[in-house]
């Protein structure tokens, strides 16, 4: 509690965010779980909270001793991990220990504090994406909510798309260390390659968010982010304090490395106005930049897709559900089999179905829900996960099917045509399962097939690609 104190915690926040203590014990969970017969060893091992002794059949022992600790929260508030923090000087493990990866924690789709910030974000229609479990709890003490954080690891494709439901603009406010403008880079070059439109709050040096907003109050802050700048201009600031910027040779680094960027965009028109400003701020003639960009985007490296813009949403509108690649309207029959489906389809799907594969938004945000629903309970209450759909139109679109019992596409009805299974809806099973997760696998590969198809380097590959999907379609 003193350690909570010292770093200007309150109560409120502390319960909102189920920060807790591990004891500085061995056995403390390990005890407590099998003492009370909650949940038998194996079972605590899966949640990653306890480990098994190396050449020990039955011996376990706790993983997070004497930490401070952040639940780790789904963006449907559900807990899927833990994160720690070391408080003694004597516990020779890192800064933070995470929960490991497990069925229901990934840290490359996990977006720390997004469950309680969704709606603020949606409202505001921006997200201030931080680095730390400490800035998100620091920022919504301050009632700055609309904020999230990538948790210290490099922002990652399932991350944007998280956001993506939500809002394509980021304001990126990173450590500024080394460290926190390195991944503020490699931030924009993903997050401007998905679509989004980013500005940069920045700090003063050896400051992040917790502390500065501590040091300085709200008010300070607020001021911080109204300052903030266009990444151009913080990458030039970033030349500029490393004086690189001085010679013509640095300069042309520097206009080469904007100019990547820009060929990130997907978006023909905002990539002409980036370029428009660059001109005139370099006092550069435009058509040079352009034929420059030109270059970058026929070379090959641009010239398919943007993989991640496939789930973005149109600013402040909510109907591009719709993707690059043509048909997908075999995405609902996903829905018909969780719905329809046996136990041990559930289970194929389960385990088998990468939620990559799924570009429609809507039935991407559904099947999230599905799939939560069954790690948590056990089992596919339809109902209770129609009634958790907030979305614009994803609520009706599970209805639908879910009474569209009889007229479900393409598989075959259950058994005999007695009075009792005419109730019944058709049952999908395993087999059913299996050709709807070959689809997608297709599918996936005929992107990846077509995203570099046109690059003689990769011949091989693509014929690789060709047989592994004539291989598929045989079976
Ligand atoms: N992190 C991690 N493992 C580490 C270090 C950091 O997972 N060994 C993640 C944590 O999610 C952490 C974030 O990276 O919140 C940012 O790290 P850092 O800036 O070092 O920590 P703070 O959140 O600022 O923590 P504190 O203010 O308590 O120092
Ligand atoms: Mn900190």
């Amino acid at each position: 509690m003193s350690y909570l104190e010292s770093r200007g915690l309150d109560k409120k926040t502390v319960e909102k965010f189920g920060i807790g203590y591990s004891y500085k014990s061995w056995d403390g969970l390990l005890h407590h779980f099998t003492e009370e017969e909650i949940f038998t060893p194996e079972e605590v091992e899966k949640s990653g909270l306890i480990i098994k002794k190396e050449d020990s059949k039955n011996s376990y022992y706790d993983r997070f001793r004497g930490r401070l600790m952040f639940p780790i929260f789904n963006e449907y508030d559900k807990i899927v991990g833990f994160g720690g923090r070391k408080l003694y000087e004597d516990d020779l493990g890192g800064k933070y220990i995470n929960s490991p990866e497990s069925k229901v924690y990934s840290k490359s789709r996990i977006l720390y504090g997004l469950n309680f910030a969704k709606e603020k974000i949606r409202y505001y229609d921006y997200v201030i994406l931080v680095e730390g479990y400490m800035d998100v709890i620091a920022l919504y003490k301050n009632e700055i909510e609309n904020v999230a954080a990538s948790s210290g690891t490099a922002l990652t494709e399932e991350q944007t798309r998280l956001l993506s439901r939500y809002t394509k603009n980021v304001y990126l406010l990173f450590d500024s260390d080394m460290a926190g403008i390195k991944a503020a880079k490699r931030g924009i070059e993903l997050l401007l390659e998905s679509g989004f439109d980013i500005s940069i709050i920045s700090l003063p040096f050896g400051e992040d968010p917790d502390s500065y907003i501590k040091n300085n109050g709200k008010k300070e802050f607020d001021k911080r982010i109204q300052e903030k700048m266009s990444f151009i201009n913080f990458i030039a600031e970033y030349y500029r304090k490393e004086n690189k910027l001085e010679s013509v040779e640095e300069k042309t680094i520097f206009i080469k490395e904007m100019i990547g960027y820009i060929s990130k965009i997907p978006d023909r028109i905002k990539r002409s106005l980036f370029i428009k400003e660059i001109s005139s701020e370099y006092k550069l003639n435009e058509s040079i930049l352009t034929d420059e960009l030109n270059k970058i985007l026929r070379s090959g490296k641009n010239n398919s897709f943007p993989k991640s813009s496939l789930s973005l949403p149109e600013k402040k509108t909510d109907e591009s559900s719709k993707s690059f690649y043509g048909n997908n309207n075999f995405e609902s029959e996903l829905l018909e089999l969780f719905i329809h489906g046996n136990e041990e389809a559930l289970a194929f799907l389960e385990n088998n179905l990468h939620t990559e594969y799924i570009k429609d938004r809507k039935i991407l945000s559904i099947t999230e829900k599905i799939l939560d629903e069954i790690i948590n309970h056990g089992s596919l209450d339809i109902s209770a996960v129609i009634n958790e759909l907030k979305e614009d139109g994803e609520k009706e679109i599970l209805s639908r099917i879910s009474n569209n019992k009889y007229e479900a596409s393409y598989l075959e009805k259950s058994g005999s045509d007695n009075l009792l299974s005419q109730s019944a809806s058709p049952v999908y099973t395993i087999k059913n399962a299996e050709d709807l997760v070959k689809k997608f696998r297709i599918r996936e590969l005929e992107i990846k097939r077509n995203e570099i198809r046109s690059d003689p380097g990769k011949m091989l590959e693509v014929f690789e690609i060709t047989k592994e999907i004539n291989e598929l379609m045989k079976n």
